[in-house]
Parts: C-alpha cells; structure tokens; sequence
C-alpha cells in the first residue's frame, strides 16, 4: 500500500503490478502524472543495481482508486517492492501492513519524499501496522505520535530486508517536547528597534488580537526591520497549531530533517509572486504562500508593488481563514489562519509627508499610487500604522529598547483573557469577532464615549460630511442614465467609502461638500455602490465609531493627510493616532484632543 497526497491530507493507494508475457514495455495506469509516470525507469535500474532480477516482460502498475490523479515519485518504493515480490523473491504478507513511499535513485538508494506527516496521520487513522518511508522525511512523520509505528530506511535493500523480517529497524521516535524547547528561539528582537515606539504599540495590539497591520512611511523608516519581528511576540504555538502548519510545510518538502514547525512561520513572498504562488494552485493544487504562513505572519513588503490581482485574490483567504480551490478533480481546501502584515511608502518617491524631505510627486501620482490597493483589501486591515522616520537623537540614544520577551508576556496575557472571552465559541483571538461578539464584548464607557465624541466632532464627520444632494437622485436614475454621466462630474476623485464594513475613508477637507469619486476600480459595487452609499455615510461612521472596530481617516485633499484609527483591544479601546502631517492635522490633532487621545 501507499499514498499520494490531495491539498495537505494523504488518502490511500494501492500499487498493483503484473507482469504478463509479450514484448518489453511499461506501462502506468491510474492518472499518474510527471513523475509518478516516469516511475518505471527509475525502478528497472535500481532493481538490477541492488541485485535483483527486473522481469523483462510487459509490465502493468496500476494505481487505484485509477480516477484520481497522483503525482510524485514516492510511488517508485512500493512499484519496486511489487515487482520483486511479483518475482517471488519478497514475501507478500507485509506488503499491505505498512504504508511505504520512496523515490528512488539509479542505485537504490532511498530518497526524501514530500508529505511524510500526512501519510503517517493518515497511517494512524486507518491502523495500518506501520510506515515504511525515506529516513529524511522519518523525523516529520514520527509527530504523528507513538501509536503508529514510523520506519526510515536508506536504500531498497535495506527495506526488502526488513520486510523478509532478516533486519529489524527500530521505529522513529520525535521527542515533541525537545522540540517545542528549542522552538521560539529568535535572532531577532524588538529591542534593537529604537525610537518606533507608536508603532511597537501597534504591532503589540496586533499581535495581541490577531489583527491585520498595514504600515506606511517613508524608506528607511524601519518598516521591515519591525514586521520581521513581529513573530517574537506572537504566543508560541500549541501542538495542534504546530501539526496544521507542519503538514503544509511536509506538503512542500520543505521541513529539511525537522521534525515540526514549532515556530510561527514568517513568510515574506517577493513582490513579482503570481496569484497562484500567493494562495495555491496549479492543475494539481499545492499551498502556497498563505498557507505556508498558517499560523503565523504573512509579510508583504511594499504592496503596492505586487500585481493587483495577486493581492486582491488574498480577499477571500483573509476572510474565511482557509482557501478553497475548485477543479474539475474536485475541491480542495488549503488552511490560511494568518497575520497579513504589510508595509509601504506614502508615495511612489517615498517621501510624502516627510517634514525633512521634499515629496517630487504629483497629487495625481499619490492618488494613482494608494488607488492600487482596493478598498476592499484595506478593509481588511484592522490597523493602519505611519511609521515616521526615526530622529537622529532616538537611535544614538543608548537605552535599550524593551526586550520582544517582555511585549510577548503582555501578549500571552490578552489572549488569555481573549480565549476566556470566546471559551465554547470557534474564536481564538479579537480579530475573529463578527458583529454579534463586537455588540456584546466592545461596550464603550462613558469616558470612552466622551472621547468618540470629542474625536467626531473634532474631525466634523458627524454634522459636517454632508451627504451630496445628487447622490440621492442618482440613487433613483436607471443604471443607463448613471452610465451617461458627464464625464466632468466622473474626474472628481473626493469621496472614497471603502468595503461594506470596518472601514470609512474620506479624501476631502472636513467641513467640505464632497462631490463624489467615481473612482472605485476594484469595488465590487464600483463608483455606482460608493454613490448609492454615500446619503448613508455620516450614519455608517457615526455607526462604526460605535462598534468601534472600525478606523475613520479623514484627509485634506490633496497633499495634507491625518489618520485616526480606532480599535478595540482587550481593555477596551485602544486608539493609534497618526502622525500629524499639515497644518490642517496640526490644528485637528491640537490639545486637548492630541492629549486626549495618547492618554
Ligand atoms: N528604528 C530603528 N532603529 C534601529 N535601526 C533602524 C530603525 N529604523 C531603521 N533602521 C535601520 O535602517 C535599515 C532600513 O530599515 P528598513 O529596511 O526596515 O526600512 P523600511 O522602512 O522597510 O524602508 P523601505 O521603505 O525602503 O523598504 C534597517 O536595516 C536598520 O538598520
Ligand atoms: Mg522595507
């Protein structure tokens, strides 16, 4: 018996070989594709170099279930030992007892297959008496726990040995608590991030609730160097979380000897991914980036750069926390539990809003640059963080920074209370609320409601984003008449209401009439649903200042820019003001509101 692998599961298949007479010729039936189809090549040789004789005669292997597709060379062991037993120099009797997969080389030597956890699960889960397979895949396979029976072996030989019962092989044991021990050991650490103290809180919160971070500012500022610590104050893995992920990694071939993923992956994909690199594909779907970060940090570095429909296709996976691809096959599904994490600059030059550098870009430059990224996907983004470029006098200074150890216990904490909160519920983090829990657990203070307050009527969202008369007649029009529009009106680009829910953004001076964007490009609803939407729009951000899940940006258009964003953290609110850009922000932002807010 053996087994070939369907997204990150393994499902049984059984190797049938005859040999019949006739003229020499192979032939493989079962769907097998690449390397599974070249498998008799490379077994005719290494039978004869181990020192059995290869039946020249017509060969069939069939791989059953025949209606499903297998791919991979971990087929080459079991049609190996099929063929020296159907030679009668093998006993039969253990051929169906263990689970065996192998690649072969030319000289018999057994090499490393992919997938060796999810075999041995699958081993675990149908009582096979055991696992025959590479001694490099062994260590992984072993996870699966003492209750199945893991042997590695090195070459062909070896293992027609061991089934002749003339070798015993001692089962593979991983020490799981070895392994958890040296897990969460970093090179990294927040306290060589000097200065960046707004946005440690940030990431902090993040990592606290499982929220989405997006980062802006200017090159340099150390927008990397923070994501990629971000995994020293997420909590350490549990076992069930380590097996999800190490299955996507053992899918892959990509656990080099370890035996688990103990670790929360970080995964920082370069921009030029294709869509399928970022979530999976291919005409037999393997994971992708996503779910190789399952679990742990998703990184994209300057987004705007990647493809627009790479990054739009990360829309549903963030939503559902798993992916699902359809083929004609069937569907598989793909885990896709991650922090997205990503980072860019203000504008194409990078410089945007910087105090000590001078912006070379148009209006129209900026806008074309952050209009590559879809409402949407920003919506899925629970905090939005400026990183400001780091004053000379924070990184000479020597005072070190406070250590990821001691921001992680304070992490451990909120999820302590987070999975107290959600105990009984499939929920493990904040991030994961829907409107219900946010109704029930987000019940805003009296001080709390002060502030909003102060904070909506500071910013003028309530009274003052008067909704635009026209809209409502829009509102009204045949979808023809909205079409013909004047093509005047379709240039203003003020309004954006971004996503159904979490998120409203406005582009325009408070207090201004806004006319109405038209440029919503990838809006499932486009320019007509922002339009439609609009009359509501002071009642959405008076709503979501309620919920208070939920950020509201507010810009003076064009060049002067203020975000303030609101999130709801364990003790209650917590609230991330930007970093003040203009004059205009300077005067929003002035005490006793500033004060207020950092406070
Ligand atoms: N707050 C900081 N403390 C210490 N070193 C810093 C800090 N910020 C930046 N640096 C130094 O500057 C280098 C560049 O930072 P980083 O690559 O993170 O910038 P970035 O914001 O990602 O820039 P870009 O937008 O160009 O990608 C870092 O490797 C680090 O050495
Ligand atoms: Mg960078």
């Amino acid at each position: 018996m053996s087994s070939a692998l369907a997204g990150v599961d393994a499902f049984p298949v059984e190797v049938e070989v005859d040999i019949a007479g006739g003229l020499p010729r192979f032939t493989t039936v079962g769907l097998a594709e690449g390397a599974a189809r070249e498998s008799l090549d490379r077994v005719k040789a290494a039978i004869k170099n181990t020192g059995y004789d290869f039946p020249n005669r017509r060969l069939t292997v069939n791989l059953a279930p025949a209606d499903t597709r297998k791919e991979g060379s971990a087929f080459d062991l079991p049609i190996a030992l099929g063929l020296i037993a159907a030679n009668n120099a093998l006993k039969r009797d253990h051929l169906h007892r263990y689970l065996m997969l192998g690649e072969l080389s030319l000289d018999g030597r057994v090499k490393s297959i992919k997938g060796g956890l999810p075999t041995a699960l699958l081993a675990r889960m149908r009582k096979f008496a055991g696992v025959v397979l590479p001694r490099d895949n062994a260590m992984e396979a072993a996870v699966a726990g003492d209750s199945i029976a893991i042997y590695g072996v090195e070459s062909l030989q070896e293992t027609v040995e061991f089934l002749e019962d003339l070798r015993q092989l001692t089962p593979v044991k991983a020490d799981i608590s070895q392994v958890f021990a040296s897990a969460n050991t970093y090179d990294l650490d927040f306290s060589e991030v000097r200065g960046q103290e707004q946005a440690k809180r940030a990431l902090e919160v993040a990592a606290a609730g499982g929220h989405n971070v997006l980062m802006i500012g200017p090159p340099g500022s150390g927008k990397t160097m923070l994501a990629k610590r971000l995994p020293t104050i997420l909590p350490e893995m549990t076992f069930e979380e380590a097996i999800e992920t190490t299955k996507v990694h053992s899918v892959m071939g990509l656990l080099d000897g370890h035996a688990m993923i103990a670790t929360r992956p970080f995964r920082a994909p370069h921009h030029t991914i294709s869509d399928a690199g970022l979530i999976g594909g291919g005409s037999l779907p393997r994971p992708g980036e996503v779910s190789l970060a399952h679990h742990g940090v998703l990184f994209l570095d300057e987004l705007p750069e990647f493809r627009k429909n790479v990054i739009e296709v990360l829309r549903q996976p963030l939503e559902d926390l798993k992916i699902t691809i359809s083929r004609v096959m069937g569907t598989l599904t793909f885990p896709a539990s991650i922090m997205l994490v990503a980072a860019m600059n203000p504008c194409p030059c990078g410089f945007h809003g910087d105090a000590t550098h001078e912006c070379t870009c148009s209006p129209q430059m900026v806008q074309r640059y952050r209009s590559r990224i879809s409402g949407p996907l920003l919506d899925r983004i629970d905090i939005h963080v400026d990183v400001p470029p780091v004053k000379y006098k924070e990184l000479k200074e020597m005072r070190t920074a406070e250590p990821s150890v001691s921001i992680r216990q304070r992490v451990d904490q909120a999820r302590k209370v987070q999975l107290e909160r959600f105990a009984g519920k499939r929920m493990f983090c904040n991030a994961q609320m829907g409107a219900r829990e946010l109704a029930a657990y987000c019940q805003v203070n009296s001080a709390g409601e002060r502030l909003l307050e102060l904070a909506i009527n500071r910013l003028g969202l309530s009274a003052r984003v008067h909704p635009n008369p026209e809209s409502r007649t829009h509102h009204c029009r045949s979808r023809r008449q909205r079409h013909n529009r004047s093509p005047s009106h379709r240039r203003d680009n003020t309004v954006q209401i971004a996503g159904s829910h979490g998120r409203v953004t406005i582009i325009g001076s408070p207090g201004q009439r806004l006319p109405i964007s038209q440029r919503m490009p990838s809006s499932p609803t486009g320019a007509a649903g922002a339009r439609r939407r609009l009359p509501t729009l002071a009642f959405i951000a008076r709503r979501k200042i309620e919920t208070r899940r939920q950020e509201i940006a507010v810009a003076s258009h064009p060049g002067t820019r203020m975000m303030f964003t609101g999130i709801a953290d364990w003790r209650g609110i917590a609230l991330i003001i930007s970093q003040s850009r203009s004059e205009l922000t300077r005067r929003l932002t002035a005490a006793p509101f500033s004060s207020q807010l950092s406070s």
